[in-house]
């Protein structure tokens, strides 16, 4: 794609041509991407394109010369509140996404307890190793400490008992997530909003994944751990549209219990000479695009929709979780309460298992091993993928076979990596980039060695190689 920008304008049909050029090697939504895609089916999609087309122009900014942007997420809002149990006098937000979402959760956390607990000066939250990383990421940016709260090896639930251990005074926030992207389960909300409670410390569901299915699973007859404002102690709950509400990326909702809790997340500024600003959100100009789409979806496909969607994404989990369990050499990492999950090999390498479904035309998520979840693949369905469940199933069994056994990378190239990552001077970056297979800016379509040699790496390591890949990728 031309990088230049031209002295004179190219016609329509070009400009698109070469949007559609640069979209070309894009995931697509064929029922074969196990990640990344939450696809409703083609004619909700073309619905969803109408609507954020139709919302486009509106800026959230100023729901007074929009009021549209208003009646948008109060309509949403409502409807999702609904949904998820919130009692009277619960109150909402729409947001760009779950990370927005979830740092929105922390600042108001935060600012609530600067204003009603003043005497914490080191403001801490108890977060399970299972929680999002995006949780660690408003840490990072808020000043919050993360205090790690381990999971069970087996069910991969929060261990309540270490978090009660790690529960201090200066604790603001302990999460629990509904379900954890990683193995699809929910915590004991119940026991973590509880000890919340009795220390004065606020409680976020993160239901970011799950706050738009888990209501329809239960009323398909699925049953399964409580994970909503039903439950007393949760204060807030994060839930997002663009995932299982099928709206295009863009979109999600912070719901709070009660009024205060969203007072404590605005900003506001007078104190310079433009126009005084009150943002519910980190951006200032938004678009609501996204939210119309949203609203689109809710109205269109109704419970009905989103029932029979939900249903048929669990039978199709249950499928493949069979296949998992009834195949020589694949084993479960923990059981999932919803149709995300992880599984694992017992002795072949994880990784190559993942080239050979990559080499059949399926897209999964291979993951590293980090605390007590060992390296696996991970499966994310939805309701067009679970269409292929059986094919995928059938393949996963097939390529368990044989498959090579587990081998430590070579030491040299790990420790290199170690020292390149740790800031060892004199080596090109972009060698690094090309030598690990990724000059191309894509995983190359043979990923295992270097999935083995990231795998083996510490935590530190591999962040900062991602750092060094990315600067490159943008350069
Ligand atoms: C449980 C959970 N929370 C938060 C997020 C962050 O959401 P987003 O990618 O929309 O920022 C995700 C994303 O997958 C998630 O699975």
């Amino acid at each position: 794609m031309t990088q230049a920008f031209p002295e004179t304008g190219a016609p329509r049909d070009q400009v698109l041509a070469a949007l559609r050029d640069a979209r070309a090697h894009d995931l697509v939504a064929d029922g074969r991407a196990f990640a990344f895609l939450y696809d409703p089916g083609e004619e909700a999609r073309a619905l969803a394109r109408e609507a954020f087309a139709a919302c486009m122009p509106a800026n959230g900014l100023d729901p007074t010369a929009y009021p549209s942007a208003r009646t948008l997420e109060n309509a949403v809002v409502k409807a999702c509140l609904e949904l998820v149990h919130a009692p009277a006098g619960a109150v909402g937000t729409a947001t760009a996404g779950g990370t927005e979402s979830v740092m929105l959760a922390v600042k108001a956390a935060r600012d609530h307890a600067r204003a009603t607990r003043p005497a914490i000066t080191r403001p801490r939250m108890l977060l399970p190793v299972t929680a999002h990383a995006c949780f660690h990421k408003a840490a990072h940016y808020l000043g919050v400490e993360v205090v790690d709260v381990d999971v069970d090896p087996t069910t991969f639930r929060a261990d309540v008992g270490d978090a009660r251990r790690k529960m201090t005074d200066d604790v603001i926030l302990v999460v629990g997530s509904a379900p954890s992207y990683t193995h699809g389960v929910i915590d004991d909300l119940p026991a973590l909003a509880a000890l919340a409670a009795e220390h004065g410390a606020l409680m976020h569901v993160d239901a970011c994944v799950g706050g738009c299915l888990l209501p329809f699973l239960r009323e398909a007859g699925v049953d399964g751990p409580a994970f909503d404002f039903a439950i007393d102690g949760v204060t807030s709950l994060s839930m997002d549209l663009h995932k299982y509400g099928f709206a295009p990326r863009g979109v999600s909702l912070l719901l709070q219990r009660r009024r205060d809790l969203r007072d404590a997340q605005y900003y506001t500024c007078a104190t310079w000479t433009g126009y005084s600003i009150i943002n519910s959100t980190t951006l200032g100009s938004k678009s609501v695009a996204a939210l119309g789409a949203a609203h689109a979806m809710i109205q269109h496909l109704g419970k009905v929709g989103y029932r029979e969607r939900a249903r048929r994404m669990w039978d199709a989990t249950q499928h493949l979780v069979g296949v998992v369990d009834a195949t020589p050499g694949l084993a479960m990492v923990g059981r999932p309460d919803m149709n995300l999950f992880a599984f694992t090999t017992t002795d072949g390498d994880v990784f190559a298992l993942a080239d050979r479904l990559t080499a059949r035309g399926w897209h999964v998520q291979p993951t590293y091993a980090f605390g007590p979840s060992p390296a696996h693949i991970h499966l994310t369905l939805d309701p067009e993928n679970a269409r292929r469940a059986r094919e995928l199933g059938d393949d996963l069994a097939a390529c368990a076979r044989d498959l090579p056994p587990r081998t430590a990378p070579p030491a040299p190239v790990v420790e290199l990596l170690g020292r390149i990552a740790s800031g060892a001077p004199g080596i090109d970056p972009r060698a690094v980039v090309a030598e690990m297979g990724l000059g191309a800016g894509t995983m190359p379509r043979e990923a295992a060695p270097l999935h083995r040699v990231m795998n083996a790496l510490a935590p530190a390591a591999r962040e900062q190689l991602l750092r060094l890949f990315f600067a490159e990728l943008f350069s």
